[in-house]
């Protein structure tokens, strides 16, 4: 054999001994994706839909079980319960689904803690456990997770801090932990996150302090979500020069005083602003009027008042408004559909007619504010009452027809009533 010759035959042995090992190596690899799983399996301890029972089964392949998708070598890139109604613990084997990309859970009954093997799943993109029961301490390793852009947690009972460590995740996307028994601050480092487009901490009744001001510069934020907890301390009155996505600002049931910043009309995006039952003091800025796609605007329960009309004069040409009252310019939210001030003492002044313009306008709830419009108490407007009359009368034949498929719906009753009612308060504003 000449020197050729047993090249070539050296360099085939070797490329077949490279395949066979690498085949192995795949081979040991879905096996493991199917011990994984069956151990998975192993510890589901309800399963009432039979969803797994009969469907996870050695005799077929992992790609062909329920919930589960493969990539082209056959390894499990989604794990996906959703919604199964199963009940059981999560077994630290699912650290060995080594290709998973995706893994969902949400909307079933899981117990017990999140097994720290979960770091080994360096190609998780997103992770949702979200309603189930899980407890335990908020774990402190999710920046074990490279790739990681959506974490969904919930509706459980994890307990603990938020861990700071959680801002080292650059590619995070969303962080959605509402309902849980968090405690403690908003991490200040919370600001490197410069991905981060929806921060859900709603229901969380014990997380306190601010909003670190770094989280204002997070321009790809769409959704910030702190309602129902314990946070204080008051907004950057610039707080919308670099929040230019922003749809949704929920603070509501929380601790947060001081004004309502000047800058939300520089907030371009916002389709809600939730921001009762706080103690934000100060006026409603009248460039409030220049969210165009702003549908809900909710002011109720804080001590809202008119001193600091004045400054906000260059949206207000004819200067006609005294302090204390509804901004005029609320009348150019052509999508505004509903609108609450009720309950602000301290707001005064009629029902400014330009709402009349808010043509999408169903609900209003403007009571309990000192609000005393004159045309409301004095001056008749019969047809505005007609109208109401003759509408609450239609509704209520509507109620009472005999046939229970044929008789309207209590959701439709309840939307009707507030039409009929927001339709007399608008006419009459009109007037
Ligand atoms: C999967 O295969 C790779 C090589 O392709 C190997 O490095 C890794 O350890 C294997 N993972 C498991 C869980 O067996
Ligand atoms: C398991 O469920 C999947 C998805 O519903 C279905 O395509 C497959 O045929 C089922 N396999 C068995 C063995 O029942
Ligand atoms: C999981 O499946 C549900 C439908 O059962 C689907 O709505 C959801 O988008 C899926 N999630 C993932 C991560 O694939
Ligand atoms: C949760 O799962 C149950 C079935 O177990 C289903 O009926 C229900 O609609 C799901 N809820 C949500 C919010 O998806
Ligand atoms: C998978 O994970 C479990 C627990 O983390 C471990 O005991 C087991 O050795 C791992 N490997 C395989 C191939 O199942
Ligand atoms: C973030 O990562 C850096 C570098 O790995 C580390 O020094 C720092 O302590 C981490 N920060 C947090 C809050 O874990
Ligand atoms: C926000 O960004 C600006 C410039 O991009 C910077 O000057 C400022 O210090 C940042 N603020 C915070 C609180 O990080
Ligand atoms: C309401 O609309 C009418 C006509 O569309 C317009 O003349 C009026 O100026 C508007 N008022 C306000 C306060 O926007
Ligand atoms: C009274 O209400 C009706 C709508 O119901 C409206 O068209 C009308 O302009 C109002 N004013 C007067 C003085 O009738």
């Amino acid at each position: 054999m000449d020197l050729h010759c047993f090249l070539i035959n050296f360099v085939s042995l070797l490329v077949l001994y490279c395949a066979m090992s690498c085949l192995a190596i795949e081979a040991t690899n879905t096996t493991t994706d199917q011990s994984s799983l069956l151990a998975l399996k192993a510890r589901i301890t309800g399963d009432p839909h039979n969803f797994l029972a009969n469907n996870w089964s050695a005799a077929t392949s992992v790609c062909h079980w329920i919930g589960i998708t493969c990539d082209v070598n056959n390894r499990v890139t989604v794990l996906n319960l959703t919604s199964m109604a199963l009940t059981g613990t999560i077994p630290p084997h699912i650290g060995n689904l080594s290709s998973l990309v995706q893994i969902s859970f949400s909307n079933n009954s899981f117990h017990g803690s999140l097994p720290m093997e979960l770091v080994n799943l360096r190609s998780l993109e997103l992770m949702n456990f979200e309603d189930n029961n899980l407890e335990g301490e908020m774990p402190s390793w999710f920046d074990s997770l490279p790739k990681l852009q959506h974490l969904y947690l919930s509706d459980n009972d994890f307990t603990g801090p938020i861990p700071p460590s959680i801002c080292n995740i650059s590619t995070l996307r969303t962080l959605d932990f509402m309902n849980n028994d968090l405690h403690g601050y908003i991490p200040n480092e919370i600001g490197n996150l410069v991905n981060l487009e929806r921060f859900i901490l709603y229901g969380n009744p014990l997380i306190s302090g601010p909003i670190p001001s770094a989280m204002f510069n997070i321009s790809s934020l769409k959704n910030i979500n702190f309602a129902m907890n314990r946070m204080s301390g008051s907004l950057p009155d610039n707080m919308c020069q670099n929040l230019p996505v922003l749809k949704y600002l929920i603070l509501h049931h929380s601790q947060f005083v001081g004004s309502i910043p000047s800058s939300l009309w520089q907030c371009k995006e916002l389709v809600r602003i939730s921001l009762d039952n706080n103690r934000f003091t100060g006026t409603i800025p009248r460039s409030i009027g220049k969210l165009n796609l702003l549908k809900e605007l909710y002011l109720d329960n804080n001590n809202l008042e008119g001193e600091e009309l004045m400054l906000y004069d260059e949206y207000n040409s004819d200067n006609s408004l005294s302090a204390g009252e509804i901004p005029e310019e609320l009348g150019s939210l052509k999508a505004l559909e509903r609108l609450r001030t009720g309950i602000n003492h301290r707001i005064t002044g009629s029902i400014p007619r330009s709402l009349a313009n808010c043509t999408s306008l169903w609900e209003l709830e403007l009571g309990g504010s000192s609000l005393t419009d004159a045309n409301l108490l004095g001056e008749e407007n019969f047809t505005a009452k007609k109208d109401c009359i003759l509408s609450t009368l239609e509704l209520a034949v509507d109620c009472s027809v005999e046939s229970s498929e044929r008789r309207i719906d209590i959701t439709d009753v309840l939307s009707t009533l507030k039409k009929i009612r927001t339709n007399f308060e608008k006419s009459v504003a009109m007037t």
